[in-house]
């Protein structure tokens, strides 16, 4: 699969865990990349301006688009409002998601792709039962202190996405990401942080609680992969990395690296185990190459060196 340069992109949520490590890789590799956030700090441009990125301030929920560069070839959209209001995490995460398409479309006759960023929250949990992109959808997160609206705004995105695509013809991939980190931001970091003030882990009653973490480098490297699916009427792809690793598991290793001991509070308000069977990835020719251990040992040494022994 070719790496992707010479384009001109827009990204979205590029202030955000996700998007920021991709738009700065996608500067690097050549191409012409928009960040778009609302940059209510205007401190969050300059490490992005640095990295070759172009900020963008856009409030997506605005209903003023107006400001989306025009001729782009591709739009990666990753930003996601974690609110408790339903209303508010409608707006944002699938009215936004349509004008958006909509706003590129209208100004690009060369946009190649659309690609949805959406999550793995929007299954019904069924255990250590890996779930294919036509299982049944759920309120997964609801439990999860923090995230009422997150399962069914994303899947309201999922339905606004796919009605798009159909409508104007924009060749879409919804993307169901699971569990993704970093060298410098993850669901695994914030554990840390918490073993490191002598809090609990929350594990789901029901467990392991399973995911299948995939790092920063492997999240970038599979978008040509996840690309290649794009279509109108747009497709659905899981997107994870190749170990199943569990919230039990990376809490004891991360044990281990730094000398704390997790310690684990069984709960049912937590988000239960989703694992996502991986063939289409696959099939479109990726295989994640970052080994979960070695990719939290980065992390650790990347943003909590002070803690590793
Ligand atoms: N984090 C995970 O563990 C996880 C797991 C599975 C899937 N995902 C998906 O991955 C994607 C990225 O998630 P993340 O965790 O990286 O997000 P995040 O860290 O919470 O960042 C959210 C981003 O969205 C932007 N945003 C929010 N409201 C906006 C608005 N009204 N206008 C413009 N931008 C707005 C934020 O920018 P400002 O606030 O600066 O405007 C920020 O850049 C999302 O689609 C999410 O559903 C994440």
């Amino acid at each position: 699969m070719e790496p992707m340069t010479g384009q001109r992109i827009l990204v979205t949520g590029v202030t955000g865990w996700v998007a920021g490590p991709v738009a700065t890789s996608l500067a690097a590799a050549g191409n012409e990349v928009f960040g778009v956030a609302r940059f209510k700090d205007p401190e969050q441009r300059v490490p992005l301006e640095e990295a070759g990125v172009t900020p963008l301030a856009i409030d997506l929920a605005s209903g003023d688009l107006s400001a989306v560069p025009a001729d782009l070839d591709l739009v990666l959209h990753f930003a996601v409002a974690k609110a408790d209001n339903f209303d508010i995490a409608f707006k944002i995460n699938a009215d936004a998601s349509a004008d958006l398409m909509e706003a590129a479309a209208e100004r690009s006759d060369r946009l190649q792709a659309f690609f949805h960023c959406s999550s793995t929250a929007v299954y019904a949990p069924a255990g250590q039962e890996p779930r294919v992109e036509t299982d049944l959808l759920g309120d997964s997160h609801r439990p999860m202190p923090g995230m009422p609206t997150y399962s069914i705004s994303k899947i309201a995105a999922e339905v606004l996405v796919k009605y798009q695509a159909r409508r104007l013809g924009v060749p879409t991939v919804i993307a169901r990401l699971n569990v993704p980190y970093g060298d410098t931001y993850g669901w695994p970091l914030f554990h840390l942080l918490m073993m490191e003030q002598g809090m609990a882990i929350p594990v789901h009653v029901d467990g392991p609680t399973s995911y299948t973490p995939i790092h920063a480098d492997d999240i970038t490297a599979s978008l040509p992969h996840l690309l290649s699916y794009a279509d109108s009427p747009a497709r659905i792809v899981n997107w994870g990395g190749d170990q199943v690793v569990s919230v039990e598991d990376w809490s004891t290793y991360l044990g281990e690296l730094t000398g704390l001991t997790p310690t684990f509070e069984p709960t049912t308000a937590t988000i239960p185990a989703i694992i996502p069977d991986l063939t289409l990835l696959h099939e479109a020719g990726f295989a994640s190459s970052v080994d979960w251990r070695d990719g939290f040992r980065r992390m650790v040494e990347a943003s909590r060196p002070d803690l590793l022994q």
